[in-house]
C-alpha cells in the first residue's frame, strides 16, 4: 500500500515504523516527519496542519491511505477534505474530533450515552462559574472547553486558585476562543490509564492498555507535560475491566455519535480514572458511583502511549488501519504480542518551560532499544540535533515489565546531548503494586 502519515512526533515515527514491520511492503511517506521517520519513509515538506497542502499532495500521489497523527488537522477537517477527493483516511471527521476539540461536547455525548465521568457544568460568565465551585468541593478542576496545547486544565487545591483559573480564561482571555467557555468539574480520585480503541464507526477493538506519566519530575511532581514516559500493559487495568470499558464507555459513545449522524472512525482514546480498592483504598468514590470514570477523550493515538503500545501489536497493521477507515474492522485485525513495553522520553532541559534547540545528539546509531524521534532535525552535515521539548522516545521490550524498563533505560543511557533530561521512575506505579 501507498500510505501517508501526517505529523512529526514520536507517535508518527512509531506508526510509520510499525507499518514498515508489516509482512507486506508498503510505500511510506511522512508529512512532515522528522530525522527518525526518514529511515523508514520518505519525508515530504508539508506541515501537519496544512490541510490544503496535504490534500494537494494526496490528489497528486493518490495514496491508498492517509493516517492522521495529531488532533489539530483532525479538528480542522483534514479527513473530511480527503474524503471529498476520494482519499481514504484513518482518523475521525471534524464532527467526531470534537470529542477532543470541545470538552463541553464530549460531556454532552457522555451524558446522553450514560457514560461515567466527572460531574461538570459549563460557563461563559466568570461570576456564575465561581459561584458554582462550592457544589464541587476541593480539589476542583477548571478546564478550558477547546484545545489549549495541554495547558487548559487546572487542578485547583484551593478556591483562590480555581477562581484565578476561571478569571484567566473568561476575563483574561488566556487561551483565546478555546477558553471562552469553561468547565468546572468534579475532581476524580484514583489512578489514571489510557485505553486506545480502534473503531470503524460500528465495531471497536481495544488496543493493549497503557499508562502515561504526565508530570516532568520523578514521583509525579512538577508541571504537566505532553507525557514523559509510558508502559504497556498497565496492571491498574485488570482483564475483567476491559469488556466493561468497551461496553459501558467506548461503544455507547460510538453509538451516540452515530445517532447524531457522525460515523467515528480511527482511534477513540479514553483517558480513564480507576478508583477501586487497589488504586485508591481509602479515597472517596466518584459521584457517578462507577469505579472507572472518563477524564477525557482524545481523537487520536496517544503520545507517548503509542510508542509503547504499537511495538506490542502483531499482524498486519496497515490492514487494521484500512479496515477501520473503511468500515470493516474485525476483532482479528488486532493481535497482541506477549511482550511488555516501556517507553522513556528524553526531553530538552527546561521543558515544559523554555528550552534551547539545536543540540547535537549522539548514541542513536546501533542503539539496541527502539528509538523513536519526537523533536529532531537532520543537519546539513548529517548529524541529528534537538528540535523540540520532547526529543526522543526510547522503548524497551521484555518478557517482564522489569526487563522492558531496564532495556529502555539501557537505551537511554547510550544517548546524550547537552542538557538532556528524563525521568528515572517510569512504570513506578506498576512496581509499587
Ligand atoms: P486532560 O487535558 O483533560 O487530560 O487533563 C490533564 C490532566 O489533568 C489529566 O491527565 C489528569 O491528570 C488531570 N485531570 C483532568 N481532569 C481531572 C479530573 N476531573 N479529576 C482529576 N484529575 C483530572
Ligand atoms: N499522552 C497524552 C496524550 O496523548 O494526550
Amino acid at each position: 500500500m501507498k500510505i501517508l502519515i501526517v505529523g512529526s512526533g514520536g507517535r508518527e515515527h512509531a506508526i510509520t515504523w510499525r507499518l514498515s514491520r508489516d509482512a507486506a511492503r508498503h510505500q511510506l511517506f511522512c508529512a512532515p516527519g522528522n530525522a527518525g521517520t526518514e529511515a523508514v519513509a520518505t519525508n515530504v515538506a508539508i506541515g501537519a496542519e496544512d490541510v490544503e497542502g496535504v490534500v494537494a499532495w494526496a490528489r497528486e500521489n493518490n495514496p491508498d491511505l492517509v493516517v492522521v497523527g495529531p488532533e489539530a488537522p483532525l479538528v480542522k477537517g483534514l479527513v473530511d477534505a480527503l474524503a471529498q477527493i476520494g482519499v481514504r483516511a484513518f482518523g475521525p471527521v471534524a464532527a467526531g474530533a470534537r470529542m477532543e476539540g470541545s470538552k463541553r461536547f464530549a460531556k454532552e455525548i457522555m451524558d446522553a450515552a450514560g457514560v461515567p465521568t466527572g460531574l461538570a457544568k459549563t460557563f461563559t460568565d466568570a461570576v456564575a462559574a465561581k459561584a458554582a465551585i462550592p457544589e464541587f468541593g476541593l480539589p476542583v478542576v477548571i478546564k478550558a472547553d477547546g484545545l489549549a496545547a495541554g495547558k487548559g486544565v487546572i487542578v485547583a487545591e484551593t478556591r483562590e486558585v480555581a477562581e484565578a483559573a476561571i478569571d484567566d480564561m473568561l476575563v483574561g482571555n488566556k487561551f483565546g476562543a478555546a477558553g471562552a467557555e469553561v468547565l468546572v468539574e468534579e475532581f476524580l480520585h484514583g489512578e489514571e490509564c489510557s485505553i486506545l480503541a480502534m473503531t470503524d464507526g460500528n465495531n471497536a477493538v481495544l488496543l493493549p492498555s497503557s499508562q502515561d506519566h504526565k508530570r516532568i519530575f520523578d514521583g509525579d511532581k512538577g508541571p504537566n507535560t505532553g507525557g514523559m514516559g509510558a508502559y504497556s500493559p498497565a496492571p491498574v487495568v485488570t482483564d475483567d475491566m476491559l469488556p466493561l470499558i468497551k461496553e459501558k464507555i467506548i461503544m455507547p459513545v460510538i453509538e451516540e455519535l452515530k445517532r447524531r449522524g457522525i460515523v467515528y472512525r480511527g482511534i477513540l482514546y479514553a483517558g480513564l480514572m480507576v478508583n477501586n480498592a487497589k488504586s485508591n483504598p481509602s479515597g472517596p468514590v466518584a459521584k457517578s458511583g462507577s469505579p472507572v470514570n472518563v477524564v477525557e477523550f482524545n481523537a487520536r493515538f496517544g503520545d507517548p502511549e503509542t510508542e509503547a503500545v504499537l511495538p506490542r501489536l502483531g499482524g498486519d497493521f496497515a490492514t487494521a488501519l484500512l479496515h477501520a477507515a473503511t468500515g470493516c474492522l474485525k476483532d482479528e485485525d488486532i493481535t497482541v504480542l506477549p511482550e511488555t513495553a516501556a517507553t522513556v522520553i528524553i526531553s530538552s532541559g527546561g521543558y515544559p518551560g523554555s528550552y534551547e534547540k539545536g543540540k547535537t545528539i549522539s548514541g542513536l546509531d546501533g542503539n539496541p532499544a527502539l528509538v523513536f524521534h519526537c523533536g529532531t532535525r537532520r543537519e546539513a552535515d548529517g548529524s541529528v540535533s534537538t528540535a523540540g521539548g520532547r526529543v526522543l522516545s526510547v522503548t524497551g521490550m521484555g518478557k517482564t515489565l522489569r526487563e522492558a524498563v531496564d532495556r529502555a533505560y539501557d537505551g537511554v543511557g547510550r544517548i546524550s546531548f547537552e542538557k538532556a533530561f528524563y525521568r528515572h521512575d517510569i512504570a513506578h506505579r506498576a512496581f509499587e503494586r
